[in-house]
C-alpha cells in the first residue's frame, strides 16, 4: 500500500525540558548515537514530507545551529516564548506559511516513534477523509497526559488534559500522544481560535480537535499498537528506558540478519552500526557511531568501538578503538587501545597493553605487548619486541617513525623520531635508537656490561642475597672438585 506523503511536518520542539536538569536542551541528549530531535526527524524523513519545520524556542541558537549540521533541509521557526502547543503551531504556520495538504505535527521528545506507526496514522487519516486524525494510545498509567474523551459510539469528542480533567476523565487510559495529522488549510484557520482559558493559561493544541468537530469536520484518532513508542522522554530515567528500547530493536534487527549476540542486556549499538552476518558480539561490548564490522568478525567481550572499521574474520577482545581500521583476521587485545589513525592490515597482531595512534601496520606485523606505537609505518611481517616505544613527542612536535618489513625491533627499545629502520632490520633489545638504522642492519645503542665479581659478599655481606651467592659459590667447588 502506497503511503500518502505529507506535505509538511512540523516538529514541537521548543520547550525547555526542565525534568532533564541539564546545560543541554533536552531534545539534544544522546540516544543511541544521535540526539533525540534526530530521532523524530529520521522517522519524520521516512514519510518523505513535502516540508520538514522544527519549532525551537529554548536555546535556540544551540539547537539551531545542531539541525543545521543534521538536517540542513529542515527549516527551523522560532517560537520566542512557549505559550503552548497551539501557540506553537499557529507560529509555525504563520511564519513558514499555510500548508495545503497533510499537516503531521509531533514532538522532538519522541524518539521511540517509528515512520510505520506515523504511515499508519496518515494512512488511517486519509482513508477515513478527516479534518484531524490523533494518534493514542492505551497506557497502564495516563496520569500527565491529556485523554481522549469518546461518545458512547465511539468517536473522538474531545481531549482533556489532566489538570483540566475530572475525575471521571482522568479515569480514561486512552492517552494523546501529541502527533496528529490534519488538513493543513483547516488546522490553519482553527488553530487561530484557540483561546488560553484553562488551566494552564496556555494555547492548547488539543483544542483545534473541538474546533473542527464543532465545524462539523471528521474527527478520528489510530490507536498505536504499541504505547512504548508514544512515550515520551522528559527525565533521564525515560532516556534509559527509551535507551534500552531502542538498543533491543537495534540488536534483534542484527541478529535476524544474521548476527550472534551473546547477551543483549550488555551489549550496546548505535543506530549506524553495521555488522555483517556470521558477526559475533561478546559480552559487555558497545559499538559507537559508524562502527562497521565484517562477517565472521568477533568483537568483545568488553570491547568500546567508535568509528572503527573491522575486517573479516577479525578478533578484537578488551579493547577500546576510536577511528581505526582493523584489517581481516587482525588480532587485536585483549587490553589494547587503538586510537584515531591506527590501521591495521590483513592478519596484524596487537596485542596486550598495546596502545596505537596514527599507525599503519603492514600485513602479518606483529606488536604483541607492552608497546606505544604512534606516528608510524610499520611494514609487513615487522616483529615489534615487547615494551618498545616510539618516542614521537619532542615536547614541541610530533615526529614520525618508519620500521622497513620483516624489520625485528628488539625488546625495550626506544625508537626515537625522525627516525627509520630498513627492511629486514634489527635493533638490539634495550636500545636507544635515534639514528637510522640501514637495510639488514643491526643498530645497537645501549651501554656494555660489566661484571663487578664478589661485590655482594664485599658490600652487601649477611643478607639472604649474599648467603644465596655463598652457597652457589660452594655449590660450584663442590662440582668442580667432584671431576
Ligand atoms: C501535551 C498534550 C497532551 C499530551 C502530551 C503528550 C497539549 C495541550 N497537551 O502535553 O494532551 O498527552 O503532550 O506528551 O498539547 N512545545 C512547544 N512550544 C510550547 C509548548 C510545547 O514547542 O509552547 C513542545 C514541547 O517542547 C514538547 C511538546 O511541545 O516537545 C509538548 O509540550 P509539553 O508542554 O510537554 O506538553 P504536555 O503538557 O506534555
Ligand atoms: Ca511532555
Amino acid at each position: 500500500m502506497s503511503v500518502p506523503r505529507p506535505a509538511a511536518v512540523i516538529v514541537l520542539a521548543a520547550g525547555e525540558g526542565t525534568r532533564m536538569k541539564s546545560r543541554t536542551p533536552k531534545i539534544l541528549h544522546e540516544l543511541c548515537g544521535r540526539a533525540l530531535v534526530d530521532h523524530m526527524l529520521a522517522a519524520a524523513r521516512g514519510l518523505r514530507p513535502g516540508r520538514l519545520i522544527v519549532v525551537v524556542g529554548h536555546e535556540r541558537e544551540r539547537v539551531r545551529s545542531h539541525l543545521e549540521r543534521t538536517s540542513p533541509e529542515a527549516q527551523v521557526v522560532v517560537q520566542a516564548e512557549q505559550r503552548g502547543t497551539g501557540h506553537a503551531v499557529r507560529v509555525a504556520l504563520e511564519t513558514a506559511g499555510a500548508v495545503d495538504g497533510t499537516v503531521l505535527v509531533t514532538y522532538g521528545d519522541t524518539p521511540l516513534l517509528r515512520t510505520a506507526t506515523l504511515a499508519a496514522l496518515l494512512e488511517r487519516h486519509a482513508h477515513d477523509g478527516n479534518a484531524v486524525t490523533v494518534l493514542t494510545a492505551e497506557v497502564p498509567d495516563p496520569r500527565g497526559y491529556g485523554r481522549i474523551v469518546r461518545d458512547t459510539t465511539g468517536a473522538v469528542l474531545e481531549i482533556v488534559e489532566e489538570k483540566d480533567a475530572g475525575p471521571e476523565q482522568r479515569a480514561i487510559r486512552e492517552m494523546n500522544s501529541g502527533v496528529y495529522a490534519f488538513d493543513g488549510l483547516l488546522l490553519a484557520d482553527a488553530v487561530k481560535r484557540v483561546s488560553t482559558s484553562n488551566a494552564q493559561g496556555e494555547e492548547y493544541l488539543t483544542d483545534v480537535l473541538s474546533i473542527l468537530r464543532g465545524d462539523g469536520h471528521r474527527v478520528g484518532a489510530h490507536v498505536a499498537a504499541d504505547h512504548v513508542e508514544v512515550e515520551g522522554v522528559n527525565d533521564r530515567v525515560q532516556l534509559a528506558f527509551a535507551r534500552r528500547v531502542l538498543n533491543s530493536r537495534l540488536l534483534e534487527a542484527h541478529m535476524r540478519a544474521g548476527v550472534t549476540v551473546i547477551d543483549p542486556d550488555s551489549t550496546w549499538v548505535d543506530v549506524d552500526v553495521t555488522l555483517e552476518p556470521d558477526t559475533v558480539i561478546h559480552p559487555g561490548t558497545q559499538l559507537h557511531g559508524r562502527t562497521a564490522v565484517a562477517a565472521g568478525a568477533e568483537i568483545g567481550p568488553a570491547s568500546t568501538l567508535t568509528d572503527t572499521i573491522v575486517g573479516e574474520g577479525a578478533l578484537v577482545r578488551n579493547a577500546v578503538c576510536v577511528e581505526a581500521e582493523i584489517g581481516p583476521e587482525a588480532v587485536v587485545g585483549p587490553y589494547t587501545y587503538l586510537r584515531p589513525g591506527t590501521v591495521l592490515a590483513r592478519k596484524v597482531k596487537a596485542g596486550t597493553y598495546v596502545e596505537m595512534k596514527n599507525a599503519r601496520v603492514g600485513e602479518g606485523a606483529k606488536v604483541p605487548h607492552l608497546t606505544y606505537v604512534g606516528d608510524a609505518v610499520i611494514g609487513k611481517g615487522a616483529n615489534i619486541g615487547a615494551s618498545t616505544i616510539f618516542v614521537n613527542y619532542d615536547g614541541v612536535a610530533k615526529h614520525p617513525t618508519t620500521v622497513g618489513e620483516h624489520a625485528f625491533v628488539g625488546c625495550d627499545t626506544m625508537l626515537v623520531a625522525p627516525v627509520n629502520i630498513g627492511d629486514g632490520a634489527y635493533t638490539a633489545a634495550g636500545s636507544v635508537i635515534d639514528g637510522d638504522v640501514p637495510p639488514g642492519a643491526i643498530g645497537v645503542a645501549r651501554g656494555r656490561q660489566r661484571n663487578i665479581e664478589g661485590w655482594v659478599a664485599r658490600r652487601r655481606a649477611g643478607t639472604r642475597s649474599a648467603e644465596a651467592a655463598l652457597r652457589a659459590a660452594e655449590a660450584e667447588n663442590q662440582q668442580g672438585s667432584g671431576t
